[in-house]
């Protein structure tokens, strides 16, 4: 399973890179928002800023919401660097662009979706990723996790190439259960993928192997 960072902010795109098992990014509006980046130039640097440090792809997602609109942005984003991936919003409009983009060999994310029929439509289209959002159904009493079986399932029975990005993903047990159901890439922020670093066995259990090796060496 892939992971990606979910974020907009360099030094923690930067640490999960460091680490050595981060396999990609995905911004939004609001992330770049959180970040007070705005304006089409501090945008666009941002973006390259963002491919400067990782090498895997990179969700820049399309304001516009008129088909020749998104292909306008989506072409000068692809242009930016080729790990690009034009973030295209589940509407009509987003479907056809996204049949445009496949077709110019150009990678997309279909993002905000909520149900098992857009991530068909999206697959359909020819998106390279589809982005169910697991922790926003949860927010609701809906079951996100039950979203991504759906897709699988279907994805395989039909052996779609579009990869599911389980999006929304929030904590290390959303994590785990995307590697259960067999979610393709998760997501998450910094602080999710870190949580998985944790059990407090491990630290009782260096604490002593420390303090034996001390007593042994007789420091
Ligand atoms: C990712 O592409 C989505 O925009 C993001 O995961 C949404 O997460 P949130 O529901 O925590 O805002």
């Amino acid at each position: 399973m892939k992971f990606f960072i979910d974020t907009a902010n360099l030094a923690e795109i930067k640490e999960a890179y460091d680490l050595g098992v981060l396999d990609g990014v995905t911004t939004n509006p609001s992330l770049m928002a959180k970040e007070n980046i705005s304006g089409q130039e501090n945008v666009i640097n941002h973006y390259k800023a963002i491919c400067d440090i990782v090498d895997g792809d990179i969700s820049a997602e399309v304001i516009a919401t008129d088909y020749e609109g998104m292909i306008a942005e989506g072409l000068a984003l692809a242009a930016l660097h080729p790990n690009i991936v034009v973030k295209i919003p589940m509407i009509k409009d987003g479907i056809k662009a996204i049949k445009y983009f496949s077709g110019k060999g150009i990678k997309t994310n279909c993002t905000l979706i909520f149900s098992a029929g857009q991530a068909l439509l999206a697959a359909k289209a020819g998106a390279t990723y589809v982005s169910p959002f697991v922790g926003r159904l949860d927010d609701i009493s809906m079951d996100g996790m039950k979203l991504i079986e759906q897709i699988r399932l279907i994805f395989d029975n039909y052996g779609f190439e579009t990869e599911i990005l389980a999006a929304s993903v929030r904590n290390p047990i959303h994590i785990l259960k995307c590697a259960e159901v067999g979610s393709d890439v998760i997501t998450a922020p910094l602080s999710a993928i870190l949580a998985l670093l944790n059990h407090p066995l491990t630290d009782s259990g260096l604490a002593k192997f420390l303090a034996d090796h001390k007593k042994s060496a007789g420091l």
